[in-house]
């Protein structure tokens, strides 16, 4: 009965093109279904997992997406196999690894955060690592002092060059460790390296993001015995050895967050077939205090504008905090909304400069450096443009503008499709690391696209 959409209402006007640009044609009210896969921060890491087995591991509802090819290839990069075996599910199958053609690497890794976690798995299974220096999207330095520093307190030797690290250890032995700031990619650094590791590890000041969670499960059924405790610390047994898993990847909140905005902001209707409410929770209060409304049912999440739109004040943070990666849909949608809006963003510290493009379609968003809304941040005096007011509703209009990271360029999107006129978005290759199909998802849903 469920096909790949449910299209309710489409207006289709396009060719079919690969291009990296795309024209829209804003003004409609989109309705429709929308099918969201797995989460591309789990499904990245959890791939990584894998490589700690000599056994095959089979992973479930994989989007086809552009990160997943690259942490494909990475894992072929160090002697795994990641073979397809029906649409969403892969399987691989890491029997014999070698050290990657760092090179090799740090090619296909291009702006990806994924092979610094390489390292725990290639450690136990070598004793070495050779990583490429890391890229990531454009939003700030984006250091990597945590994993390094996590890495060495449990025994591990650090080299680093400009373009290579190389890291060494006999035997991983666990150790006590407490993060200055709760890491995503440093708590999952510190899980793949202590789940093997000789002895007890405890993480303090953990990230507790529900993709964390879902790599814990994959661990667990690895046979890793992890404590998820209260106040965010994280105790880790190390074990002998572990074994495949089989696992269905929880949904992206992400993903589904993008498309609850984009219902809202065109007035339309959309339901997002696999949303999970209780990883989405914070954002849902959000959506509904500006005035979008949401039935949780079969299978999904239905998302429309419930009410005129109206301003709000809010804060990113880390779980259960409203996410950074929400952050840019939503600046989006409250261009639509009554009155001030104030955003202060407190998980990077660059992560606003996207908003220049989205003022030269007509938004009015200014940017300061202090922190606004109450909480005082790391970035506090700091000279970074870190908060922002965003004053609406304000008409946009189309215009010529270049993707300068993942999340902006679906924001652009948004805004596009809330744009008069035609909107000419350049970069597209770098949505499509996260978002799946999301041109054919335009379409379903009613999107005039418009071919060059
Ligand atoms: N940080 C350090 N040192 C470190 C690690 C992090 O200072 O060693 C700082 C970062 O500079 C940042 C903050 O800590 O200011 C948080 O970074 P975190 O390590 O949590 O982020 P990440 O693991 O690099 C993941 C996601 C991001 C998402 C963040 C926060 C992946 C591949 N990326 O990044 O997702 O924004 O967590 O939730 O999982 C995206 O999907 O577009 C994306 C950027």
């Amino acid at each position: 009965m469920f096909g790949f959409f449910n299209i309710q209402s489409a207006i289709i006007n396009l060719t079919m093109k690969k291009s990296d640009t795309v024209v829209i044609e804003g003004g409609k009210k989109l309705t429709g279904t929308i099918k969201v896969r797995g989460a591309k921060n789990a499904v990245t890491k959890i791939m990584v997992a894998a490589l700690l087995s000599e056994q095959p591991s089979t992973i479930a509802n994989v989007p086809d997406i552009e990160d997943v090819r690259v942490v494909s290839e990475m894992i072929r990069e160090v002697g795994g196999e990641v073979k397809e075996t029906s649409d969403g599910v892969i399987v691989i199958t890491p029997a014999e690894l070698h050290q990657p053609d760092t090179n090799a690497l740090h090619k296909i890794a291009g702006t990806s955060r994924i092979p610094i976690l390489f390292a725990g798995p290639l450690l136990h299974r070598l004793c070495e690592a050779h990583l490429p220096t890391l890229g990531g999207c454009e939003i700030g330095p984006r250091p990597v002092d945590f994993h390094l520093q996590s890495l060495k307190s449990m025994g591990a030797e650090v080299e680093e060059s400009e373009k290579a690290l190389v890291i060494k250890a006999n035997k991983l032995g666990g150790a006590k460790i407490e993060l200055s700031y709760p890491s995503v990619g440093a708590t999952e650094q510190v899980l793949l390296s202590s789940v093997l590791a000789k002895g007890v590890t405890e993480l303090r000041n953990a990230a507790v993001e529900p993709e964390i969670i879902d790599l814990i499960c994959v661990l667990q059924k690895m046979g890793a015995i992890i404590e998820v405790g209260t106040n965010r610390i994280i105790t880790i047994q190390g074990v002998d050895t572990l074994h495949g898993f089989d696992h269905k990847v929880l949904t992206d909140r992400i993903e589904v967050a993008s498309w609850a905005c984009v219902a809202a902001v065109t007035d339309g209707k959309i339901f997002v077939h696999g949303a999970q409410q209780e990883p989405m929770m914070t954002f849902l209060n959000t959506f509904r205090r500006v005035g979008g409304e949401f039935a949780v049912r079969g299978g999904g999440i239905e998302f429309w504008r419930g009410r005129p739109l109206t301003s709000i004040t809010l804060e990113t943070d880390v779980h259960p905090g409203f996410m950074t990666d929400w952050q840019q849909p939503f600046v989006v949608l409250l261009t639509q909304a009554e009155g001030s809006s104030t955003i202060h963003e407190t998980v990077y510290e660059d992560r606003f400069s996207f908003t220049n493009a989205l003022n030269k379609m007509g938004a009015k968003i200014q940017l300061y450096q202090d922190c606004l809304g109450g909480t005082h941040c790391r970035f506090e005096n700091r000279n970074h443009l870190h908060s922002a007011i965003i004053n609406g509703p304000t008409s946009l209009h189309g215009a010529e503008i270049q993707v300068p990271d993942l999340r902006a360029g679906f924001s652009y999107v948004v805004a596009a499709l809330v744009a008069k006129g035609k909107t000419t978005i350049h970069g597209i290759k770098t949505i499509e690391r996260g978002y799946e199909k999301f041109e054919e998802k335009l379409r379903a849903i009613g999107t005039v696209i418009i071919s060059e």
